[in-house]
C-alpha cells in the first residue's frame, strides 16, 4: 500500500527503535517522511533517518522559510497518517495545550490528517497527573495512542512507559490507514468477572481483573478489526475504540454476546461464574439472630461460550475460549474444548503459586484440532499481541 507517514520523532532514548520503524513501514511499501525534534537529534542522527526513508528529514521550522521547501502547511498535509514515535511527556505536553513552538508541534497543529503517538517516558512521567491529564485531552482530540508497554527500561526502572515494540507500531498504523489484515472484520471480546447478586448489597464474585481480555480486544483492534467489548466489572478500564457493553451477571453477558451478533469471530476471555444464587433477596440480608446462616441455593448460569459455539446460523468463523485450570492443565482444557464445542481453548494454570490470575502476566498452551501448543511465560499484552495475530491468520487462511 502507497501510504505516506509523517514520522515524527521525539527525542527519547526509544527514538532508536523509530529506525526500526521506517525500515519495517518500507518494506510494506509505505513512503515515511521523518522529522526530527532538536531533541531528538541527541538520540539519533539525521542523516541515519534520512539514509532509511531515501528521503529529505525536517529538523527546524526555519528550514520550511526557503520558497523552494516544502511549507509546513503542506508537508502536514501530504501525508496519509502523522505517527509520533516516541511521543515524549514534553511532546504530548505540547499537543495537548496547542503549542506551535518548534517544526514537530507546528506540523501536528497544522495537519488535517490522523495522529497516532507511540508514548515512552519514564514510568513516573506516565503515571504523573500531568501525563494522564494530557494524555485524556489528546485522546479526546481523537489522537490514536499505541501502547506504552510494561517492562525494564533503559534508565533502570520498571513498569509501564517502554515504547511499543515496532510490529505493534506497525499493527497499529496499518489499522489507523484501515489496512490491518482484521479491517472490515467484527470480533467479540467478554472480559472481566462477572457478579451474582446475593442481595442487593452483596454479590458472588472472582479475582479476574479484566487485564486479559481487554488486551486482546486493543490487540485486535490494532489489527483492524471492529470489537464489541463485552466486559463484566473489571478493575481495568476497557480500550479506547471498542463498542463497549458493561454487564454485571452472567445472564446479561450473555444477552449482550448475542445482541452483538453477526461477528466472525468470538473471544470469551470472561471469568463467568459457573452459578448464580437463585434465591437472591431483594432486600438486604440480615441477621435473625438465631445464629443460622441463610441458605444459599444456585442456578447453573448459561454457559455462553458452549452456546455461541454450537449456533446453527450465526456461529462465528471461529470461536475461542479460555480455560482457567489449577491442575492437568492440558487434559482439563483439551476436554473443555470437546464439551463446549469451540475452536480453540487458550488454557492457563491459575494455581496461586502461578501469580496469573490478576497479575500482569500470562503462561498460556493453545489447544486446538492441530493439538496443543505451550507458549513461554510472557506479558498479558504480547500474549494478546500473539493471540490476536493467530486469529488474523486463521480468518485470512480460512483454515481453523
Ligand atoms: O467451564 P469454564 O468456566 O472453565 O470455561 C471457561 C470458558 O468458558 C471461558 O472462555 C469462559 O469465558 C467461558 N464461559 C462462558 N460462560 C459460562 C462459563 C464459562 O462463556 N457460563
Amino acid at each position: 500500500m502507497a501510504a505516506r507517514i509523517l514520522l515524527i520523532i521525539g527525542g527519547g532514548i526509544a527514538a532508536y527503535k523509530s529506525l526500526d520503524l521506517i525500515r519495517r513501514l518500507r518494506e510494506r511499501g509505505m513512503s515515511v517522511t521523518p522529522v526530527l525534534t532538536p531533541a531528538a537529534g541527541h538520540f539519533v542522527t539525521p542523516l541515519s533517518a534520512s539514509a532509511l526513508a531515501a528521503e529529505k528529514v525536517y529538523g527546524e521550522l526555519f528550514d520550511l522559510t526557503d520558497e523552494a521547501e516544502m511549507g509546513h502547511i503542506e508537508l502536514s498535509r501530504a501525508a496519509d497518517l502523522v505517527v509520533v514515535a516516541p511521543a515524549t511527556a514534553d511532546l504530548m505536553a505540547r499537543m495537548a495545550n496547542g503549542h506551535a513552538s518548534d517544526l514537530a508541534s507546528t506540523l501536528l497543529m497544522a495537519t488535517d490528517k490522523p495522529v497516532l503517538i507511540a508514548p515512552a517516558m519514564n514510568v513516573r512521567m506516565w503515571e504523573h497527573p500531568a501525563t494522564r491529564r494530557n494524555l485524556a485531552t489528546l485522546r479526546g482530540d481523537g489522537v490514536l495512542t499505541v501502547g506504552p508497554d510494561e517492562g525494564a527500561m533503559a534508565c533502570g526502572e520498571f513498569g509501564f512507559g517502554r515504547m511499543a515494540e515496532v510490529p505493534e507500531i506497525v499493527a497499529a498504523i496499518e489499522a489507523a490507514l484501515g489496512a490491518g489484515p482484521l479491517a472490515g472484520r467484527h470480533v467479540i471480546v467478554t472480559s472481566g468477572p462477572t457478579h451474582e447478586p446475593i442481595d442487593p448489597v452483596r454479590y458472588i464474585a472472582n479475582r479476574s481483573s479484566g487485564m486479559q481480555g481487554t488486551a486482546l480486544a486493543a490487540a485486535l483492534m490494532r489489527l483492524g478489526a471492529r470489537v464489541t467489548f463485552v466486559t463484566g466489572p473489571a478493575s481495568v478500564p476497557p480500550p479506547q475504540g471498542a463498542v463497549v457493553a458493561r454487564v454485571e451477571t452472567a445472564r446479561q453477558m450473555r444477552d449482550a454476546v448475542m445482541a452483538a451478533l453477526p461477528a466472525d469471530a468470538a473471544v470469551f476471555a470472561a471469568a463467568v461464574a459457573d452459578w448464580r444464587v437463585l434465591n437472591a433477596a431483594d432486600r438486604k440480608m440480615k441477621k435473625d439472630g438465631t445464629g443460622r446462616p441463610p441458605a444459599l441455593e444456585f442456578a447453573e448460569n448459561p454457559d455462553i461460550l458452549a452456546e455461541v459455539s454450537r449456533l446453527p446460523v450465526q456461529r462465528p468463523q471461529l470461536v475461542v475460549g479460555f480455560a482457567a485450570e489449577t491442575d492437568d492443565v492440558v487434559e482439563h482444557a483439551t476436554a473443555k474444548r470437546a464439551r463446549k464445542g469451540c475452536d480453540w481453548i487458550v488454557a492457563n494454570d491459575v494455581s496461586e503459586s502461578t501469580g496469573i490470575m490478576g497479575g500482569a502476566e500470562n503462561q498460556v498452551t493453545l489447544i486446538s484440532d492441530a493439538g496443543a501448543e505451550a507458549w513461554p511465560r510472557m506479558g498479558k499484552e504480547m500474549v494478546a499481541e500473539q493471540l490476536a495475530r493467530r486469529i488474523a491468520a486463521t480468518l485470512a487462511g480460512g483454515d481453523i
